[in-house]
């Protein structure tokens, strides 16, 4: 069994889908693993240190991916970078299928087998695989991080012999798994902070971190969540509740974080114009959901803008700016979900092809897309 870790081409793309450990696990199951020359070095992971492991590097990913029986990648791979691949090889990674229904054609044509890690059922075995949240969480970390670089003041409230210094305020929109370390660590940077969420679990875990809730709290707001634990797209009417409640809300923070998702849906426009003009000049907005089209309506994909004082942070792959910590926790996702596709005793592949995790996130095989969620409407 073969497993070649290709390099990104996405030249935004900081994090590898191998770790020097994850290699010697791969090796632990039987596996020869290479490595494409420089696949980690934006993670701070030297080809030598990959070689130390045990693995094999490639000059090129035709050399790596040349008799492979597994392909790992952070993302999807490009048209015709998979050329040269073993047909039925496996292909894992962040595939971001929704909307991509030419991409996905691509790789049924590419006769491989494909992936989508962010598809995997939020269910307790599969918790060591949900690269969402391993991503997730550190993406509200480092909006924390981001926004303090960008506030001219201090988070906490400080006490001084030349005077005080108040805390800042910070608003944290969406309280799943990235809003919830944005509450975390601007709580311990000593902030005074507050959150909003549409599903009613949110409430109690934005207070059990010390944080203030603040929602629309009907009964549409009772049954915003779905089965799998997700927020349903709300009604016109309670956004408006919504827009209505947070615009004055808004208005007296420092600093605005928002991560609000619906999952394969665009991401909810929370924060409009007029609320970044009723900030004070100075206060910061993150946009975490930019790579969705975007929580604030003037947040630009890849740009800290300012409008009126105001800036808007809207950095693209978050969890990238922390390359080494966002791939040792990838890399150990993929491991998770790898090792379930390998009979340890003949340390061969074999894949159940009925496993529900297996079912969940195999979005293409034999030349076909296999998803029921992506299946060509024409
Ligand atoms: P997500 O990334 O899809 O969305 C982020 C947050 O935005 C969610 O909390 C969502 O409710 C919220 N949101 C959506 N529309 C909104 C609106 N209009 N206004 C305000 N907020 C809005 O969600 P994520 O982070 O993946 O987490 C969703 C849930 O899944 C959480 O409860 C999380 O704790 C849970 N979870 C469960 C796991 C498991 O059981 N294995 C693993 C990871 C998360």
């Amino acid at each position: 069994m073969r497993i070649a870790v290709l390099s990104e081409t996405d030249g935004a793309e900081t994090r590898v889908s191998a770790t020097p450990e994850t290699v010697k696990k791969y090796k632990g199951l039987g596996a020869d693993v290479v490595v494409q020359a420089g696949a980690g070095a934006k993670a701070g992971i030297p080809d030598a240190d990959f070689e130390a492991a045990g693995a094999s590097i490639a000059g090129t990913a035709g050399e790596a991916l040349k008799d492979a029986d597994i392909v790992l990648k952070v993302r999807r791979p490009a048209e015709g970078e998979l050329k040269g691949a073993k047909p039925g090889a496996l292909v894992i990674a962040i595939m971001d299928p929704y909307g991509q229904d030419a991409a996905l054609k691509a790789l049924a044509d590419a006769q491989v087998s494909a992936f989508s890690m962010e598809l995997m059922p939020r269910i307790t075995r599969a918790q060591v695989m949900d690269v969402l949240s391993s991503q997730a969480n550190l993406a509200g970390y480092r909006a924390v991080i981001d926004a303090s670089a960008e506030y001219g003041k201090a988070f906490p409230m400080m006490m001084t012999a030349a005077g005080t210094v108040p805390a800042a305020r910070i608003f944290v929109m969406g309280a799943g798994v990235a809003g919830l370390q944005a509450i975390a660590t601007a709580r311990r940077l000593g902030a005074v902070v507050t959150a909003t969420d549409v599903r009613p679990a949110a409430k109690e875990q934005v207070e059990s971190l010390g944080a203030k809730f603040v929602a629309v709290e009907d009964e549409e707001f009772k049954q915003a969540e779905t089965a799998g634990g997700y927020a349903k797209e709300m009604s016109a009417e309670y956004r408006a509740k919504q827009a209505e409640l947070v615009a004055s809300h808004i208005a007296k923070q420092d600093i605005v974080i928002t991560t609000a998702l619906i999952p394969g849906r665009p991401a909810p426009k929370l924060v409009s114009r007029a609320m970044v003009e009723s900030m004070k000049p100075g206060s910061v907005i993150v946009d975490l959901a930019v790579e969705r089209g975007g929580n604030c309506e003037l947040a630009q994909p890849g740009q800290v803008v300012e409008h009126n004082g105001v800036k808007i942070v809207g950095h693209l792959n978050v969890p990238g700016r922390l390359a080494a910590t966002a791939s040792s926790l990838y890399a150990k996702n993929l491991y998770a979900f790898v090792e379930t596709l390998v009979d340890k005793e003949t340390k061969a592949l074999a894949v159940k092809w009925d496993d529900e995790l297996v079912k969940a996130t195999c979005l293409t095989r034999d030349g076909a897309i296999v998803h029921t969620a992506f299946q060509p409407t024409a």
